[in-house]
């Protein structure tokens, strides 16, 4: 069966589907996205997803995108035409077609973009055993807090992780300290068992994972330090993981070199691994 995409109020084969040279997307990564997990052929945390990316085009000033009804019958339409079961939908939006200028062009449409893609996830010896980050420099801009395309540095420290052999990039600011991975959130336990991830503020994007996990640790009893963490910190933590909706809850072992706790998973992860599980089934 071929893929079908969204393109512009029109349903196309996904070898067909285009969008215009002169996009602001392409030309200037003038543009905002998202990207669900679907499960069962249902989009899971749709309505966090859809508030976040209503914030991005707010914060970029693009106006005239579909609202989130329409938004939510596309999603479903184009889960429907893939016949997708397990794995992602990708909305994308950008400020139009436009001669390249770089200053707002007048009228505009914006140009609307969703795929669907079967997705296997991280493989289950994977979330066993966990995955080792490398630490590089967070050369990106002022406004992580925007889920923009222009994904340039995140793109830079994903292929450096790449290349030495890990998973994930943990960006690391002229501080010293952890922002985020280039695609996850990041987290550590503390001594005293608490979790300590970095507070939403312009140097990281507010994963709707984070924000799923946070209100699932309310019945743990466990606290949430939302603050930033250092490098060193992060290298004596018991625990280490990270959070996206594509790796869920992910166990980081080794930071560079360094291994994490013993080197396993530890359980205060585990637990978490295993009630975002639940959570994901219920939802279906
Ligand atoms: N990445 N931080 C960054 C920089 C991200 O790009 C992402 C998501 C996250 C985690 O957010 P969420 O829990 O909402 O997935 C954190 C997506 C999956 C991507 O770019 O493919």
């Amino acid at each position: 069966m071929s893929r079908i995409a969204y393109v512009n109020g029109q349903y196309r084969p996904h070898r067909a589907a285009q969008i215009h040279i002169e996009d602001r997307g392409y030309q200037f990564a003038d543009g905002i996205y998202e990207v669900m997990a679907v499960r069962g052929g249902v989009p899971l945390n749709v309505e966090h997803h859809l508030t976040r990316l209503r914030r991005s085009l707010g914060e970029l000033r693009i106006e005239g995108a579909p609202g989130d009804g329409t938004l939510r019958t596309i999603v479903a339409e184009i889960i429907r035409r893939n016949r997708l079961r397990d794995g992602i939908v990708y909305i994308q939006i950008t400020r139009g077609v436009a001669t390249r200028d770089h200053a707002f062009p007048m009228g505009a449409a914006p140009a609307i973009v969703v795929t669907a893609r079967r997705m296997k996830g991280v493989p289950a010896e994977v979330r066993q055993s966990g995955v080792r980050v490398k630490l590089v420099p967070d050369i990106r801009w002022g406004r992580c807090d925007i889920k923009s395309v222009s994904l340039l540095a995140n793109v830079l420290a994903k292929q450096a992780a790449r290349e030495a052999g890990a998973f994930e990039a943990w960006l690391v600011d002229d501080q010293g300290l952890v922002t985020e991975g280039s695609s996850t959130n990041a987290w550590i336990v503390d001594g005293e068992g608490n979790l300590v991830t970095r507070q939403l503020d312009n140097a990281i994007l507010s994963g709707v994972t984070r924000r799923v996990l946070k209100e699932l640790l309310v019945e743990t009893g466990r606290t949430v330090i939302e603050r930033p963490f250092s490098v060193a910190e992060a290298s004596g933590a018991r625990e280490a993981f990270l959070t996206s909706t594509t790796s869920q809850v992910l166990p980081v072992v080794i930071i560079d070199d360094h291994p994490i706790g013993d080197g396993r998973p530890g359980p205060v992860t585990r637990d978490l691994q295993h009630r975002f599980q639940e959570y994901a089934v219920m939802q279906r």
